[in-house]
């Protein structure tokens, strides 16, 4: 039995284009994989905690061999936690919306949550290493515009590539929902041609 994790960026429920992309990419995934378990972090229905100032001090202590001390250790239990059922899964479904050309805060909290040296990456002799990578990782993004993959106003991919990129995924599936504010048939097209290509990206993951 494999765990996929489906990390629900859009606050959205059913008007949601991305979480309607990646609902028709479960369902396929689920009756493909009925053996699998599918874990879903809605990140705006769950509260994360704070990456505060005992959170980041955590970080510099590990980046720089200190000891932590009992308050950031409480607070980097619950850090600890989050990347643990991160790491513990063996596939990803990620979707997004994108916001302001970036995506939601909620799901950057998340990647400062999940992304820290000795966990999801390593930092030795000036060199970085990905060490959450390996497995499959499908994203699903909804923008109300259009952008192509040479945009410079897309800080959503370019930027969700690159951070999963540098904790080691390599194998990244790309689904893209756009133009979602469009007139109501451009709209329902790029909804229908996004599950279109969800079940098809869920029949082989
Ligand atoms: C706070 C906010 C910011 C947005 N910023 C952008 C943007 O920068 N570019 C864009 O094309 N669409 C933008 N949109 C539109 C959304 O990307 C679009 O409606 C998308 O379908 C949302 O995803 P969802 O349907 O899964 O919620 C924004 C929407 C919201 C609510």
């Amino acid at each position: 039995m494999k765990t996929l994790l489906y990390i629900k960026s859009s606050p959205r429920t059913d008007r949601s284009h991305s979480h309607t992309a990646a609902k028709a990419f479960l369902s396929v995934y689920q009756q493909k994989n009925p053996q699998d378990k599918i874990v879903t972090i809605a990140l705006f229905a769950q509260s994360l905690p704070e990456f505060d100032n005992f959170a980041a001090e955590s970080k510099y202590a590990i980046m720089h061999g200190r000891e932590k001390t009992a308050e950031q250790v409480k607070k980097w239990t619950q850090i600890e936690k989050i990347i643990e059922q991160f790491k513990s899964a063996d596939k990803y479904l990620i979707s997004t919306p994108m916001w302001n050309f970036g995506i939601p805060y909620k799901l950057k909290h998340y990647i400062d949550i999940i992304v820290q040296p000795g966990y999801t990456f390593s930092a030795e002799h000036g060199s970085y290493k990905g060490l959450a990578g390996g497995k499959p990782l499908c994203i699903i993004y909804a923008r109300g515009g259009s952008y192509d993959d040479n945009s410079p106003m897309d800080f959503q991919k370019k930027y969700l590539d690159l951070i999963f990129g540098f904790i080691g995924f390599t194998d990244i599936k790309t689904i893209i929902c756009q133009p979602t504010l469009a007139d109501e048939k451009t709209s329902a097209d790029a909804q229908s041609a996004a599950v279109e290509a969800a079940r098809k990206t869920a029949d082989f993951f």
